[in-house]
């Protein structure tokens, strides 16, 4: 496969982390179709896109259940690979409403899987998460790992089992060229501040709850225990600004190959919650009113990759900082 000018679905592409994929492979020629049913995001991304690339993708509002939409919009184009982001992804909810999680992730997984082999496209990157790794006392994940060790939430066994999925495919049929590529923390928007990650509501997630506290939107951070075995007492994370992670999909195309593989994609570099908030105090020059709470259930007290095998296959690496995150962030707050 030439792989300078591919014609891409992209499933998602409207959300957080697949609309600075879908901006990358438009600057990088690639044409790219996107499906998405908008659950959790907005068609005004459109626009963004189109501003900052001065392309705009075709756009199908499908919902990735609903098998016959989806096998009309590969009837209509032949796709050389597909980019698979859509699935919902909040831990807490996937606990609460574990049917609608597994219907949503693991049959819409299996649906677009169908369609592809049905037309003869057989080239994933799919959306992974460390969450795989599940609690195995292991502060430093490396891809030898075993998966689906005590895993905590039903969102994250979907992950594990739509890997699961995609291995057993791969020995089905060998002409499908795989790879999962397992994120660590995303963080961060477009340096134009034209996209980024907007929850409705209370966010669960650190940055997102920082940025709704910058903006005064939320009157303090609680910040997770802070009696963990760590240097500082708060929890380690690996945070990898959005724009290195979706830089990870193009070196993950140039990549594929025969079977099923797996890539962490992080920066190798824990950073603790505090470490997160101080920094952001530096970069915006304001401070960031926190405070200290009991533990999160089910939080590890340090997760970060080894992104070594991503460095040596596909000659990638995370090159920006959470500082650089958080000055886009701030820039993407003032946009809004
Ligand atoms: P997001 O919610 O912003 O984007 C997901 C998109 O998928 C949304 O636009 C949503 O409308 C769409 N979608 C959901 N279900 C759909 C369906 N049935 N049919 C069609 N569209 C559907 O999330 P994100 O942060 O961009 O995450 C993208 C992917 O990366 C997800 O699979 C997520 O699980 C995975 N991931 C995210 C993180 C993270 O911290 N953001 C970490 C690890 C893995
Ligand atoms: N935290 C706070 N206060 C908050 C929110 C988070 O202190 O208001 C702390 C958490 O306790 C944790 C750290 O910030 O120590 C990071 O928490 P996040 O919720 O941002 O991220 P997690 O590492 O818990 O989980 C994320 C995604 C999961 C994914 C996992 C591994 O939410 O979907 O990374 O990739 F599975």
């Amino acid at each position: 496969m030439n792989k300078d000018n591919l014609h891409i679905l992209v499933t998602g592409g409207t959300g957080y982390i697949g609309s600075h994929v879908v901006v990358e492979l438009l600057d990088q020629g690639h044409t790219v179709e996107i499906v998405d049913n908008l659950i959790n995001s907005q068609i005004e991304v459109l626009d963004k896109i189109e501003q900052i690339t001065n392309q705009r993708p075709v756009f199908h509002e499908v919902d990735l259940l609903d098998s016959s939409a989806l096998n009309q919009v590969f009837d209509h184009s032949h796709f050389d690979l597909v980019i698979h982001f859509a699935g919902l992804k909040a831990v807490a909810e996937s606990i609460e409403q574990p049917l609608k999680y597994y219907d949503n992730n693991i049959t819409g997984a299996l649906n677009l899987l169908q369609s592809m082999q049905s037309h003869d496209v057989k080239q994933l990157i799919f959306s992974s998460s460390a969450t795989v790794y599940g609690d195995q006392g292991i502060e430093q994940c490396v891809e030898t790992l075993p998966t689906g060790i005590k895993l905590t939430n039903p969102y994250g066994k979907t992950k594990y089992m739509i890997e699961e999925i995609l291995k057993d495919l791969c020995v089905a049929d060998p002409e499908f060229n795989i790879i999962a590529l397992r994120y660590f923390n995303p963080v961060g928007n477009h340096v134009s501040g034209l996209l980024g990650e907007n929850p409705n509501g209370i966010p669960n997630n650190l940055m997102p709850y920082i940025m709704k506290v910058a903006a005064g939107e939320l009157p303090e951070l609680h910040i997770f225990g802070n009696d963990y075995e760590t240097p500082d007492g708060t929890c380690l994370r690996d945070y990898i600004h959005v724009v290195d992670l979706a830089r990870g999909h193009l070196a993950a195309i140039r990549g594929l190959k025969p079977g099923f593989t797996a890539y962490n994609l992080g920066t190798g570099r824990p950073t603790s919650v505090l470490e997160m908030v101080t920094a952001f105090e530096q970069v915006s020059g304001q401070p960031l009113s926190h405070s200290f709470a009991p533990r999160r259930p089910g939080d590890l007290p340090k997760l970060y990759a080894d992104p070594s095998k991503a460095e040596r296959d596909l000659n990638w690496h995370a090159e920006l900082t959470i500082e650089d995150a958080i000055r886009d962030i701030l820039t993407f707050i003032n946009h809004k």
